[in-house]
Protein backbone atom coordinates (compact mmCIF):
# COMPACT_ATOMS: atom_id res chain seq x y z
CA UNK A 1 0.00 0.00 0.00
CA UNK A 2 1.15 3.54 -1.16
CA UNK A 3 -0.76 6.50 0.69
CA UNK A 4 0.20 10.04 0.36
CA UNK A 5 -1.91 12.35 2.03
CA UNK A 6 -1.49 16.51 1.35
CA UNK A 7 2.02 16.64 0.23
CA UNK A 8 4.13 19.57 -0.61
CA UNK A 9 7.65 19.70 -1.80
CA UNK A 10 8.98 23.17 -2.92
CA UNK A 11 12.82 23.63 -4.36
CA UNK A 12 14.48 26.79 -3.86
CA UNK A 13 16.52 27.70 -6.98
CA UNK A 14 18.75 30.70 -7.46
CA UNK A 15 19.44 32.35 -10.55
CA UNK A 16 23.43 32.55 -11.61
CA UNK A 17 23.02 35.07 -13.05
CA UNK A 18 20.67 37.79 -11.43
CA UNK A 19 21.22 35.98 -8.34
CA UNK A 20 17.97 36.30 -7.61
CA UNK A 21 16.10 32.79 -5.50
CA UNK A 22 13.35 31.43 -7.02
CA UNK A 23 10.71 29.07 -5.08
CA UNK A 24 9.65 26.25 -7.78
CA UNK A 25 6.66 24.33 -5.96
CA UNK A 26 6.88 21.02 -7.22
CA UNK A 27 3.87 19.15 -5.52
CA UNK A 28 1.34 21.11 -4.28
CA UNK A 29 -0.80 19.23 -1.71
CA UNK A 30 -0.89 16.02 -3.66
CA UNK A 31 -3.34 13.02 -1.71
CA UNK A 32 -3.73 9.43 -3.40
CA UNK A 33 -3.62 5.76 -2.77
CA UNK A 34 -2.42 2.92 -4.74
CA UNK A 35 -3.63 -0.26 -2.95
CA UNK A 36 -2.13 -3.58 -3.50
CA UNK A 37 -2.38 -5.88 -6.33
CA UNK A 38 -3.02 -2.37 -8.27
CA UNK A 39 -0.63 -0.47 -10.89
CA UNK A 40 -1.62 3.13 -10.81
CA UNK A 41 -0.37 5.30 -13.65
CA UNK A 42 1.56 8.71 -12.79
CA UNK A 43 1.20 11.19 -15.94
CA UNK A 44 1.49 14.36 -16.37
CA UNK A 45 3.74 16.96 -18.91
CA UNK A 46 7.48 17.53 -18.72
CA UNK A 47 8.54 19.20 -15.05
CA UNK A 48 4.83 18.43 -13.39
CA UNK A 49 6.13 16.76 -10.41
CA UNK A 50 6.43 13.25 -11.59
CA UNK A 51 9.46 12.18 -10.45
CA UNK A 52 10.02 14.36 -7.31
CA UNK A 53 6.58 12.66 -6.58
CA UNK A 54 8.35 9.06 -7.01
CA UNK A 55 11.38 10.09 -5.15
CA UNK A 56 9.53 11.20 -2.09
CA UNK A 57 7.58 7.98 -2.27
CA UNK A 58 10.76 6.00 -2.80
CA UNK A 59 12.53 7.74 0.67
CA UNK A 60 15.11 9.67 -1.34
CA UNK A 61 13.75 12.83 -0.60
CA UNK A 62 11.97 14.61 2.22
CA UNK A 63 8.23 16.45 1.88
CA UNK A 64 7.99 19.38 3.09
CA UNK A 65 4.46 18.99 4.45
CA UNK A 66 2.26 15.86 4.86
CA UNK A 67 2.54 12.45 5.02
CA UNK A 68 3.57 9.20 3.14
CA UNK A 69 3.17 6.12 4.10
CA UNK A 70 4.35 2.76 2.12
CA UNK A 71 2.82 -0.80 3.56
CA UNK A 72 1.73 1.30 6.90
CA UNK A 73 5.46 2.92 7.55
CA UNK A 74 5.85 6.45 8.06
CA UNK A 75 8.93 7.57 5.32
CA UNK A 76 9.58 10.38 7.94
CA UNK A 77 9.52 8.32 11.26
CA UNK A 78 10.80 5.12 9.62
CA UNK A 79 12.80 5.76 6.94
CA UNK A 80 15.24 3.04 6.41
CA UNK A 81 12.14 0.17 7.37
CA UNK A 82 10.03 2.01 4.98
CA UNK A 83 13.13 2.50 1.99
CA UNK A 84 13.48 -1.68 2.47
CA UNK A 85 10.02 -1.72 1.14
CA UNK A 86 10.38 0.08 -1.94
CA UNK A 87 12.00 -1.12 -5.55
CA UNK A 88 12.77 2.01 -6.96
CA UNK A 89 13.50 2.46 -11.14
CA UNK A 90 15.20 5.95 -11.95
CA UNK A 91 15.60 7.41 -14.93
CA UNK A 92 19.13 7.74 -14.81
CA UNK A 93 20.27 5.04 -16.72
CA UNK A 94 24.19 4.76 -14.83
CA UNK A 95 25.32 0.90 -14.67
CA UNK A 96 28.74 0.31 -13.17
CA UNK A 97 30.30 -0.68 -16.97
CA UNK A 98 32.86 -2.46 -15.41
CA UNK A 99 30.44 -5.31 -14.03
CA UNK A 100 28.46 -7.95 -15.55
CA UNK A 101 25.00 -8.06 -14.40
CA UNK A 102 25.40 -11.03 -12.28
CA UNK A 103 27.97 -9.01 -10.46
CA UNK A 104 25.90 -6.11 -10.14
CA UNK A 105 23.27 -8.28 -8.70
CA UNK A 106 25.83 -9.69 -6.14
CA UNK A 107 26.95 -5.96 -5.12
CA UNK A 108 22.96 -4.89 -4.60
CA UNK A 109 22.25 -8.24 -3.11
CA UNK A 110 24.88 -7.49 -0.57
CA UNK A 111 23.88 -3.80 0.29
CA UNK A 112 20.56 -4.96 0.35
CA UNK A 113 21.33 -7.36 3.09
CA UNK A 114 19.59 -10.08 1.01
CA UNK A 115 21.11 -13.74 1.11
CA UNK A 116 23.30 -14.21 -1.43
CA UNK A 117 21.88 -17.75 -2.62
CA UNK A 118 18.49 -16.27 -2.80
CA UNK A 119 19.78 -12.93 -4.43
CA UNK A 120 21.25 -15.19 -6.97
CA UNK A 121 18.24 -17.39 -7.56
CA UNK A 122 16.15 -14.13 -7.49
CA UNK A 123 18.37 -11.95 -9.73
CA UNK A 124 18.83 -14.76 -12.61
CA UNK A 125 15.17 -15.48 -12.47
CA UNK A 126 14.71 -11.61 -13.09
CA UNK A 127 17.06 -11.36 -15.43
CA UNK A 128 15.17 -14.43 -17.60
CA UNK A 129 11.90 -13.03 -17.02
CA UNK A 130 13.62 -9.55 -18.66
CA UNK A 131 14.99 -11.67 -21.30
CA UNK A 132 18.81 -10.91 -20.60
CA UNK A 133 20.02 -14.16 -19.09
CA UNK A 134 21.89 -14.42 -21.56
CA UNK A 135 24.14 -11.14 -21.02
CA UNK A 136 24.34 -11.94 -17.20
CA UNK A 137 28.38 -12.74 -17.75
CA UNK A 138 28.59 -9.83 -20.01
CA UNK A 139 30.54 -6.70 -19.38
CA UNK A 140 27.68 -3.99 -19.25
CA UNK A 141 30.19 -0.94 -20.94
CA UNK A 142 28.92 -2.04 -24.31
CA UNK A 143 25.02 -2.55 -23.42
CA UNK A 144 22.67 -0.90 -25.30
CA UNK A 145 19.93 1.54 -23.34
CA UNK A 146 17.54 -1.13 -22.61
CA UNK A 147 19.55 -3.72 -21.99
CA UNK A 148 20.90 -1.37 -19.32
CA UNK A 149 17.62 -0.32 -18.35
CA UNK A 150 16.64 -4.47 -17.80
CA UNK A 151 19.48 -4.69 -15.26
CA UNK A 152 18.17 -1.60 -13.94
CA UNK A 153 14.82 -3.35 -13.38
CA UNK A 154 16.42 -6.45 -11.92
CA UNK A 155 18.11 -5.00 -9.06
CA UNK A 156 15.26 -2.61 -8.23
CA UNK A 157 13.73 -5.68 -7.88
CA UNK A 158 16.01 -7.44 -6.00
CA UNK A 159 15.07 -7.50 -2.54
CA UNK A 160 11.92 -8.90 -2.65
CA UNK A 161 10.12 -5.38 -2.32
CA UNK A 162 5.90 -4.58 -1.26
CA UNK A 163 6.02 -1.48 -3.36
CA UNK A 164 6.84 -1.29 -6.81
CA UNK A 165 8.06 2.91 -8.17
CA UNK A 166 9.25 3.29 -11.50
CA UNK A 167 9.54 6.48 -13.50
CA UNK A 168 9.20 6.25 -16.96
CA UNK A 169 10.02 2.31 -17.26
CA UNK A 170 9.35 2.14 -21.28
CA UNK A 171 10.88 5.39 -22.19
CA UNK A 172 13.33 4.82 -25.10
CA UNK A 173 12.61 1.40 -25.35
CA UNK A 174 11.28 -0.75 -28.83
CA UNK A 175 8.05 -1.92 -28.35
CA UNK A 176 9.32 -5.47 -27.88
CA UNK A 177 11.50 -4.38 -25.00
CA UNK A 178 8.59 -2.06 -23.13
CA UNK A 179 6.44 -5.55 -23.78
CA UNK A 180 8.52 -7.33 -21.72
CA UNK A 181 9.07 -4.61 -18.93
CA UNK A 182 5.24 -3.83 -19.04
CA UNK A 183 4.55 -8.12 -18.59
CA UNK A 184 6.96 -7.91 -15.61
CA UNK A 185 4.80 -4.74 -14.00
CA UNK A 186 1.70 -7.23 -14.39
CA UNK A 187 3.41 -10.25 -12.83
CA UNK A 188 4.18 -7.51 -10.05
CA UNK A 189 0.56 -6.73 -9.98
CA UNK A 190 -0.67 -10.59 -9.30
CA UNK A 191 1.86 -11.01 -6.43
CA UNK A 192 -0.18 -7.93 -4.85
CA UNK A 193 2.30 -5.73 -4.67
CA UNK A 194 1.60 -1.99 -5.04
CA UNK A 195 2.85 -0.43 -8.37
CA UNK A 196 3.46 3.00 -8.83
CA UNK A 197 4.73 4.38 -12.21
CA UNK A 198 5.35 7.60 -14.06
CA UNK A 199 5.05 7.62 -17.58
CA UNK A 200 4.02 9.60 -21.21
CA UNK A 201 3.19 7.19 -22.82
CA UNK A 202 -0.48 6.82 -23.43
CA UNK A 203 -0.92 2.97 -24.77
CA UNK A 204 0.86 1.91 -21.62
CA UNK A 205 -1.74 4.21 -19.36
CA UNK A 206 -4.47 1.93 -21.23
CA UNK A 207 -2.78 -1.17 -21.50
CA UNK A 208 -1.44 -1.83 -17.41
CA UNK A 209 -3.14 0.96 -15.38
CA UNK A 210 -5.82 0.66 -13.29
CA UNK A 211 -6.47 3.84 -12.13
CA UNK A 212 -4.54 7.10 -13.55
CA UNK A 213 -3.68 10.25 -11.91
CA UNK A 214 -2.78 12.90 -13.68
CA UNK A 215 -0.51 15.64 -12.57
CA UNK A 216 -0.11 18.90 -13.59
CA UNK A 217 1.92 21.83 -12.26
CA UNK A 218 1.95 20.05 -9.03
CA UNK A 219 -1.65 19.03 -8.86
CA UNK A 220 -3.62 16.13 -8.88
CA UNK A 221 -6.63 16.42 -11.85
CA UNK A 222 -8.40 12.99 -11.49
CA UNK A 223 -7.62 10.01 -9.96
CA UNK A 224 -9.87 7.40 -12.09
CA UNK A 225 -9.56 4.22 -14.16
CA UNK A 226 -8.21 5.60 -17.93
CA UNK A 227 -11.64 5.22 -19.36
CA UNK A 228 -13.48 7.29 -16.59
CA UNK A 229 -11.09 10.33 -16.97
CA UNK A 230 -11.70 10.44 -20.81
CA UNK A 231 -15.50 10.20 -19.44
CA UNK A 232 -14.78 13.54 -17.09
CA UNK A 233 -12.67 15.28 -19.22
CA UNK A 234 -15.33 14.47 -22.37
CA UNK A 235 -12.01 13.84 -24.49
CA UNK A 236 -11.55 11.13 -26.87
CA UNK A 237 -7.53 10.39 -25.51
CA UNK A 238 -5.29 11.28 -22.53
CA UNK A 239 -3.35 13.40 -24.76
CA UNK A 240 -7.08 16.13 -25.07
CA UNK A 241 -6.98 15.87 -21.39
CA UNK A 242 -3.51 17.50 -21.48
CA UNK A 243 -4.40 20.15 -23.97
CA UNK A 244 -7.56 21.11 -21.92
CA UNK A 245 -5.19 21.63 -18.54
CA UNK A 246 -2.91 23.69 -20.88
CA UNK A 247 -5.45 25.67 -21.90
CA UNK A 248 -6.97 26.19 -18.44
CA UNK A 249 -3.55 27.08 -16.64
CA UNK A 250 -2.66 29.62 -19.57
CA UNK A 251 -6.22 31.37 -18.65
CA UNK A 252 -5.16 31.38 -14.83
CA UNK A 253 -2.42 33.50 -15.34
N1 LIG B 1 16.49 18.78 -7.05
C1 LIG B 1 15.80 19.79 -7.59
N2 LIG B 1 16.20 21.06 -7.42
C2 LIG B 1 15.51 22.10 -7.95
N3 LIG B 1 14.38 21.95 -8.65
C3 LIG B 1 13.93 20.72 -8.85
C4 LIG B 1 14.62 19.57 -8.34
N4 LIG B 1 13.93 18.46 -8.71
C5 LIG B 1 12.88 18.89 -9.42
N5 LIG B 1 12.87 20.23 -9.53
C6 LIG B 1 11.86 21.06 -10.21
O1 LIG B 1 10.57 20.61 -9.83
C7 LIG B 1 9.67 20.58 -10.93
C8 LIG B 1 9.13 19.17 -11.12
O2 LIG B 1 10.20 18.34 -11.56
P1 LIG B 1 10.03 16.76 -11.79
O3 LIG B 1 11.37 16.23 -12.09
O4 LIG B 1 9.31 16.20 -10.63
O5 LIG B 1 9.09 16.72 -13.07
P2 LIG B 1 8.62 15.48 -13.96
O6 LIG B 1 7.12 15.50 -13.96
O7 LIG B 1 9.29 14.25 -13.50
O8 LIG B 1 9.12 15.91 -15.41
P3 LIG B 1 9.75 15.02 -16.62
O9 LIG B 1 8.58 14.46 -17.38
O10 LIG B 1 10.48 16.06 -17.43
O11 LIG B 1 10.65 14.00 -16.03
C9 LIG B 1 10.46 21.10 -12.12
O12 LIG B 1 10.17 22.49 -12.28
C10 LIG B 1 11.92 20.91 -11.71
O13 LIG B 1 12.74 21.87 -12.30
MG1 LIG C 1 10.66 12.94 -14.38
Amino acid sequence: MIQLTDVYKTFTVKDKRSRAKKQIEAVKGLSLTVKPGEIYGLLGPNGAGKSTTLRMIAGLMQADQGQIQVCGIDTKAEPEKARAMVGYLSTDLNVYGRFTPRELLRLFGEFQGVDAKVAERRGMHLLEKLQLLDFADVKMEGFSSGQKQKVSIARALLHDPKVVIFDEPTTGLDVLTAKTVLDLLRIMRSEGRSVIVSTHVMPMVDEICDRVGIIFDGELHGDAAPKQILETWNAKTLDEVFFQLAARSAAEV
